[in-house]
């Protein structure tokens, strides 16, 4: 008699079961995503014998009421913009990032705000010890209010806690260490990240508590376990950074209360997460003034105008093929545009190696940023400088002509702001911004116009 099966193959991807291991999953189309583990018992399964609340009956909708205090501040307003204005009762909130990056930091302050604000807060950790987190909590200063601190990694256990000391939010430090007892697999699987995250799920929807869960991400950056996880829960928060650097972004990739457009600036010191309000500033500090080959620019975050500085290095190559590199930015747009400027206004940047930088280690990978390493790749090649009080934004195409950039007008604004004098723009934008005395606006319609600008 044929032994049944005890293991199937998963996609971590998406989670598609298989009986055997296949090179290409037919859901999701991705490659070598196939792991083994242990089949979980259907009768085991959430939707089976588990129930946590009541049966309830259907409403209408005109019958549900929604107060303002559904929403509740964190205390960070770089955090509440990104989920969209607050903390939703009841919602699931998935932080992903790198190794060291600052979540458990982030949680920890959060968690002292709202306790200090009368939440009752459970901050459950599967990774670090009762010592590690009070040494951190020391870092972050003064703690107040009901902040309870749990080591467990069960999840039966953790929902039984729960019930007993009824919190108003949960912190769950990391989904990939926790388990549920039913499922054979190891803590970090498939199926024991996809099942632990369903029954936090029923918890936070059941009992109108909010969970925040923190994730693991993989050598490509995404969140570690099935994709489905990031469709399970309500918000999907990316913390990045650089690792030298000491600020950190706090990116939102999925969020069911708000956009999706808003990001929040961290500084990462000494006493914890400190916000930046004004990110242009922070990454212009420090800029040499009159150096050859470095421009600001002007790229959007969301609704939210970032001033930054691209650097160019262009040198006589040694080599038969010249190097380039692109920090920062995408390398493929910058051999793109060195292309147009070979084609469109003849230089000849085959002789020259081409180095590329945005200042800061901020990523960015907008099109408005083209202009500004066009002009930054000639200024680094003539030796000539650019005024240190000039912003630039545009894309530019193939052809060689600058094409308008969205949010023109908030680009120009913050430039203004943080005391720029001229702003070389797109002259289809300039045409619908209104006239300002406080910056001189100049229109150009193509690359080589604005290099003659230079
Ligand atoms: N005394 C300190 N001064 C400045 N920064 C510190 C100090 N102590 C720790 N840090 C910063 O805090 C980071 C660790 O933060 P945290 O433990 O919150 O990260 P994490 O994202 O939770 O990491 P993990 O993935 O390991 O759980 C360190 O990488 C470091 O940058
Ligand atoms: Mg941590």
């Amino acid at each position: 008699m044929a032994k049944a099966k005890t293991t199937a193959f998963f996609c971590k991807e998406c989670g598609y079961e298989s009986a055997k291991w296949m090179g290409q999953c037919p859901a999701c189309k991705e490659w070598n995503t196939f792991v083994e583990e242990p089949i979980v018992k259907k009768e085991s399964s959430p939707s089976g014998k588990i129930r946590l609340t009541e049966r309830r009956k259907p409403v209408a909708l005109s019958e549900i009421s929604i107060e303002e205090k559904d929403r509740v501040s964190t205390g960070y307003q770089e955090l509440d913009r990104v989920l969209g204005g607050g903390v939703v009762g009841g919602s699931l909130v998935l932080v992903g990032g790198d190794p060291g990056i600052g979540k458990s930091t982030l949680l920890l302050q959060v968690c002292r705000n709202l306790a200090a604000n009368g939440q009752k807060v459970l901050y459950i950790s599967g990774e670090e010890s009762l010592k590690q987190i009070k040494l951190r909590a020391n870092r972050i200063g003064a703690v107040t209010g009901q902040l309870l601190f749990l080591c467990e990694t069960s999840l039966e256990t953790i929902q039984e806690t729960i019930r007993e000391t009824k919190p108003d939010v949960v912190i769950i430090d990391s989904i990939q260490t926790m388990f549920r007892e039913e499922i054979a697999s190891a803590p970090g699987s498939v199926s024991q990240v996809r099942e632990s995250t369903n029954l936090l799920m029923q918890i936070a929807k059941g009992e109108g508590i909010t969970i925040f869960i923190v994730g693991h991400v993989t050598k490509e950056g995404v969140v570690a376990g099935p994709r489905v996880l990031e469709h399970m829960v309500d918000t999907v928060l990316y913390f990045e950074g650089d690792r030298h650097a000491s600020y950190r972004i706090l990116r939102g990739v999925k969020n069911r209360f708000g956009s999706t457009n808003e990001i929040g600036v961290f500084e990462m010191r000494e006493q914890g997460l400190v916000e930046v309000e004004n990110p242009s500033e922070f990454m212009l500090e420090g800029r040499p003034e009159d150096a050859s080959g470095a421009i600001v620019a002007c790229a959007m975050e969301g609704t939210r105008p970032i001033l930054l500085e691209v650097q160019a290095l262009v040198a006589q190559t040694n080599l038969g093929i010249p190097r380039r590199t692109a920090a920062g930015t995408d390398y493929n747009r910058v051999n793109l545009l060195m292309a147009v400027l070979e084609r469109r206004c003849h230089y000849e940047m085959g002789r020259y190696d081409a180095y590329v930088n945005i200042a800061g280690g901020m990523k960015m990978n907008e099109p408005a940023l083209d202009l500004a390493i066009v002009m930054a790749l000639v200024s680094s090649l003539k030796d000539r400088p650019v005024s240190p009080k000039t912003i630039v934004f545009g894309e530019v195409g193939l052809s060689g002509e600058v094409r308008a950039v969205s949010m023109a007008e908030q680009r120009v604004n913050e430039a203004i702001k943080l005391g720029f004098d001229t702003c070389i723009l797109p002259q289809i934008c300039l045409e619908k911004i209104k006239k300002n005395d406080k910056i001189r606006l100049i229109g150009v319609r193509s690359v080589r116009e604005a290099i003659g600008i230079l």
